[in-house]
């Protein structure tokens, strides 16, 4: 039987990417158990179909017999957990999902793996990997002078999506230190790239920018964020899958600090020089429009990641200013990926985001 892995959220997209990546260079099975919520898009995955080493479930990480079915029939070797409910904005508007798919499915899945990880036999059971994808988010936020958190700083999440993502680290942890299961834990800082919902803020950007369409920045825009090009995310969560020891958690990041308003000013230039516009529309900085704050909204995120680069040799190997041009024109290349996801429940969550954010 071909040796399989299992992801979970691979619909997503942090996820598609890893199975596009991860496929182009193994033999090795991927399960992909994803609940295809408004987040999750089959259509990602199209290049996949009648590929036997892709096989997508439709169904919930909560769901315990599903997922102990699942185990049970494919025998992964390894588990790669990304599903959740990851954005801040809605976190805001409707924190309950995010409990219940960030904890309780979180939950669900690291128990279910006990149960399979403690029945195999010596070899595999030393070899098995949980690997639990998380965020910058749990540390809270930085002030300008502070420097970037280690994994050695204390969380302190500060919105309902981070507090959520934390718990789920707080159980993942759990899980090794009670029973041993070989949990690793990435903190991995923003990331940008093709197959991204555009209710975050750089596909956001790219599509009101072609649209002619204003674009909202939060408050005064000086949040900080580090930006990772997707790929290279990819790259660090296989260099853990290989080498990560079990029990610790790694800082995944690029290093690429951007205050919010010099990202969208970039975004501009390039939608200017990939897709002109008359010249009478101006250029497109004039779109940009400062809207009403996120409530809570963490200042800065920034990740110290000398721990990866010196246990497991990883370095992001993207620079910003060509993973935003790359991601640029994979927007401007996908109109249909484009249509197909501004669905109107995607109209309905912008109406209800944006209208409450007159500009500011
Ligand atoms: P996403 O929202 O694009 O995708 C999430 C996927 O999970 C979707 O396919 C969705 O259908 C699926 N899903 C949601 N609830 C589910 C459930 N109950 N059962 C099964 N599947 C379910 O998210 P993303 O941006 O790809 O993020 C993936 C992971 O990486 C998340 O855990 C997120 O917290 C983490 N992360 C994201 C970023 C980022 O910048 N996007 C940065 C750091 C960490
Ligand atoms: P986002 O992509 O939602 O990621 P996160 O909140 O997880 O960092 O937002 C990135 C930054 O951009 C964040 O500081 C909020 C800001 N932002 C805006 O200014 N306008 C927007 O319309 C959105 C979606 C985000």
């Amino acid at each position: 039987m071909r040796a399989a892995i299992l992801i979970t959220g691979g619909a997503g997209f942090i996820g598609t990417n890893f199975i596009l990546n991860w496929l182009q260079a193994s033999p090795c099975k991927v399960v992909n158990l994803d609940l295809l919520t408004y987040a999750g898009n089959p259509a990602n995955l199209a290049s996949l179909r009648g590929d036997p080493r892709h096989i997508l479930i439709h169904g919930d990480i909560c769901d315990a017999a599903l997922v102990r079915s699942i185990l049970a029939e494919h025998r992964p070797k390894a588990i790669v957990h990304f599903a959740a409910e990851s954005h801040v904005d809605r976190s805001i508007h409707a924190p309950g999902s995010f409990l219940r798919t960030n904890v309780e499915g979180a939950c669900v899945l690291l128990e279910q793996a006990r149960i399979y990880w403690s029945c195999l036999e010596p070899s595999s059971r030393l070899d098995f990997r949980f690997v639990h994808i998380s965020t910058d988010e749990v540390y809270g936020s930085l002030a300008p002078h502070h420097p970037p958190f280690t994994e050695a700083s204390p969380y302190a999440p500060t919105s309902p999506y981070a507090a959520s993502k934390a718990a789920a680290d707080h159980f993942a942890r759990a899980w090794h230190h009670t029973w041993g299961l070989p949990v690793v834990i990435t903190n991995c800082s923003n990331n940008y790239g093709p197959f991204q919902f555009p209710e975050k803020l750089i596909p956001l950007m790219i599509l009101n920018a072609l649209q002619g369409k204003p674009l909202p920045v939060y408050g005064d825009g000086l949040q900080v964020r580090d930006w990772l090009y997707v790929d290279d995310h990819c790259s660090a969560i296989r260099a853990v899958l290989s080498h990560g020891r079990p029990g610790e958690a790694y800082n995944v990041g690029a290093r690429s600090e951007r205050a919010n308003i010099d990202v969208v000013a970039a975004i501009c230039d390039l939608v200017d020089e990939m897709a002109p516009r008359a010249a009478a529309a101006g250029p497109r900085r004039k779109l940009i429009a400062h809207v009403n704050d996120r409530p809570g909204h963490d200042r800065r995120y920034a990740l110290d990641t000398s721990k990866i680069v010196r246990e497991l040799g990883w370095k992001p190997s993207v620079a910003f200013e060509d993973g935003l041009r790359k991601t640029v024109r994979w927007y401007l290349d996908h109109p249909a990926w484009i249509e197909n996801v501004c669905t109107g429940a995607y109209r309905e969550w912008l109406e209800q985001n944006y209208a409450a954010r007159p500009d500011a």
